[in-house]
C-alpha cells in the first residue's frame, strides 16, 4: 500500500510513498471504531486540527507504547536505529530537553562536564539528576564560539574523574565544533561524548563520517527544528551497547504518558523522507543558502548550511526591517539576526530574502562588544535557588547578590546567569534580576 504525499519545495515537488513508515502509516490508515478512550475530541475536532484529529490517539492496542514499545513504535525507532547508523535510536514527543533528561540519565550522581554555553534544559537536567557540573567556559566572539578539542583535552585532564562531556555543535548562530577530533580525545580519556546536535539533525545528510550523529556516543537531535517534524518530534542516539529497558525507563520518569501520537509519527516520516529524497534536497537547499549568502552585504558567519547569521552593530534595526518585509527569522540579538531554511523553503522564500538584503539601506557596522557571561561564583544550589522566594532588583543592584532564578534570553535558551550564583560582575548582565532575598 503506498501513500502517496506531495511538499513542494524551493527547487522541486517530492513525492515520498509511504511505505517504510510503519507508525506513520498505521496512524495515516487508522480506522479506530468506536472511540470510548481518550482523547475527548474522539477525532472529530474541528477548525484547524480537523486534519490531524483522527491520528491523535493514544495508547491502543494497535497503535503501540512509546515507553515499552513492542509493535508499529519499535518497529519505527528500529529503521531510524538503522538508517542514522545507531546502536539505538528513540523517539522523543518531549523535544530535545527530553532527550537530554534521558542521556544524562545515564550519568545520574556523577561529574559531567558541560560548556557553559549549554541550553537550560541540560542544567535542569543535571540538577534534577544529582549531576556535579564542571563547566567549560566559551571563547568569546561577539558572539559564542564552539568548545575546541584543546579545551577539551585540557578539561578532561583537570577533571579526572568525569564520565561525560556535553557539548552543543551546532550552536543557535550554526558554529561547529571539531567533533572526530573531540570524540578522538574522549575515546583516549574513557569518556562518554553527549552532543547536543539540536540543531543539526540534517548533518546526517550532508557528510555522514563528520556527522554529530557518527562522531557522538550519545547524540540528541531536536527534528522539528530542522526537519519536517512536528513541534516536539526529537531523536536519541546512542552508540554503544546499552539496554533499551533502561532507556526507556529514564525517559518515562521525565516525560508525559501520555505522548502525542502525531508527532511521533512525524518522526517516522521524517526519516522516510530523508531516506527518499529528503537528504538530496537538503544538500541542494544547502547551495542555494550558500549562493544567496553571497548576495549579502553584511558579516555572515561561517556556519552549518542551512543557516545565516548576520553579525551587524545595527542587526536591532535590520531584525525590524525584516519583520516589516514579513521575513520571519529565527533569532536576533542587539548583534545578529539568525535565518533558519530548510527544503520546505520556496523559490519566493529565497528571492524575497534576496531583494530584501539587496534593498536595505543600512550600511554594515561590526559590532566592538564581546559577549560575556558576568563573572560569577556558585553560592547555593541550584534547585534550593530555583525553588527559592526572590525579590527583583536593578542589575546596577544585583552584584554581591545570589540569583534566584536563571536569567534565560529565548532564544537561545542559554542561561547567561545560572541560579544560585553569586553574581560578582556587571558583565552581559542588564535589566531586572531575580535576586534571593537574603544572601545565605
Ligand atoms: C541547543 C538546544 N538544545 C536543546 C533545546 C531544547 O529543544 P526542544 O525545544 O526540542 O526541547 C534547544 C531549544 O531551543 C536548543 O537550542
Amino acid at each position: 500500500m503506498f501513500y502517496p504525499r506531495f511538499f513542494f519545495s524551493s527547487a522541486d515537488f517530492f513525492f515520498v510513498f509511504m511505505s517504510g513508515a510503519p507508525l506513520y502509516d498505521l496512524l495515516a490508515q487508522l480506522k479506530p471504531g468506536l472511540r470510548f478512550h481518550t482523547p475527548g475530541h474522539k477525532g472529530y475536532h474541528g477548525g484547524i486540527f480537523r486534519e490531524i484529529a483522527n491520528a491523535d490517539v493514544t495508547e491502543l492496542p494497535v497503535t503501540d507504547n512509546l515507553y515499552c514499545p513492542q509493535s508499529v513504535i519499535f518497529q519505527a525507532e528500529k529503521a531510524a536505529s538503522s538508517y542514522f547508523g545507531s546502536y539505538m535510536t528513540v523517539f522523543s514527543a518531549g523535544g530535545a530537553t527530553l532527550c537530554i533528561q534521558t542521556a544524562l540519565s545515564f550519568f545520574k550522581g556523577k561529574k559531567v562536564i558541560f560548556e557553559r554555553n549549554s541550553h537550560v534544559s541540560a542544567f535542569n537536567a543535571a540538577a534534577l539528576l544529582g549531576i556535579k557540573p564542571e563547566f567549560i567556559y566559551n571563547r568569546m566572539s561577539v558572539i559564542p564560539l564552539p568548545v575546541t578539542s584543546e579545551q577539551v583535552k585540557d578539561s578532561l585532564e583537570k577533571n579526572p574523574d568525569a564520565e561525560a562531556i556535553f557539548i552543543t555543535s551546532p550552536n543557535y548562530y550554526g558554529l561547529c565544533a571539531d567533533l572526530s577530533e573531540i570524540k578522538k580525545i574522549c575515546e583516549k580519556y574513557s569518556v562518554r561524548l553527549v552532543i547536543d546536535n539540536s540543531h543539526g539533525t540534517h548533518l546526517y545528510e550532508i557528510d555522514r563520517n563528520s556527522s554529530p550523529q557518527r562522531n557522538s556516543d550519545i547524540c540528541i537531535d531536536s527534528a522539528h527544528k530542522t526537519l519536517p517534524v512536528l513541534t516536539g518530534g526529537a531523536f536519541l542516539h546512542i552508540n554503544f551497547v546499552t539496554d533499551l529497558n533502561f532507556v526507556k525507563n529514564s525517559m518515562s520518569v521525565f516525560g508525559s504518558t501520555s505522548p502525542s501520537f502525531p508527532v511521533l509519527a512525524s518522526l517516522d516520516y521524517a526519516r522516510e523522507w530523508l531516506a527518499h529524497g529528503g537528504g538530496e534536497s537538503i544538500r541542494r537547499t544547502g547551495e542555494s543558502v550558500s549562493d544567496l549568502k553571497r548576495c549579502i552585504p553584511f558579516e555572515i558567519v561561517e556556519s552549518e548550511p542551512l543557516r545565516i547569521t548576520v553579525i551587524d552593530a545595527n542587526a536591532g534595526k535590520l531584525a525590524e526591517r525584516m519583520l516589516e518585509n514579513g521575513i520571519i527569522y529565527e533569532m536576533a540579538t542587539p548583534v545578529s539576526v539568525v535565518l533558519l531554511f530548510s527544503p520546505f523553503n520556496t523559490d519566493f522564500d529565497f528571492k524575497t530574502v534576496k531583494k530584501f538584503f539587496m534593498n536595505i539601506d543600512i550600511k554594515p557596522k561590526r559590532p566592538d562588544s564581546v559577549f560575556s557571561f558576568p563573572e560569577t561564583k556558585r553560592k547555593v544550589a541550584y534547585l534550593d535557588a530555583l525553588f527559592s522566594d526572590y525579590e527583583i532588583v536593578d542589575s546596577e543592584q544585583a552584584v554581591g547578590r545570589i540569583a534566584a532564578r536563571n536569567v534565560l534570553p529565548y532564544p537561545p535558551g542559554v542561561p547567561v546567569l545560572l541560579a544560585g550564583e553569586e553574581i560578582l560582575s556587571l558583565t552581559g548582565l542588564k535589566g531586572k534580576i531575580c535576586v534571593l532575598k537574603k544572601n545565605l
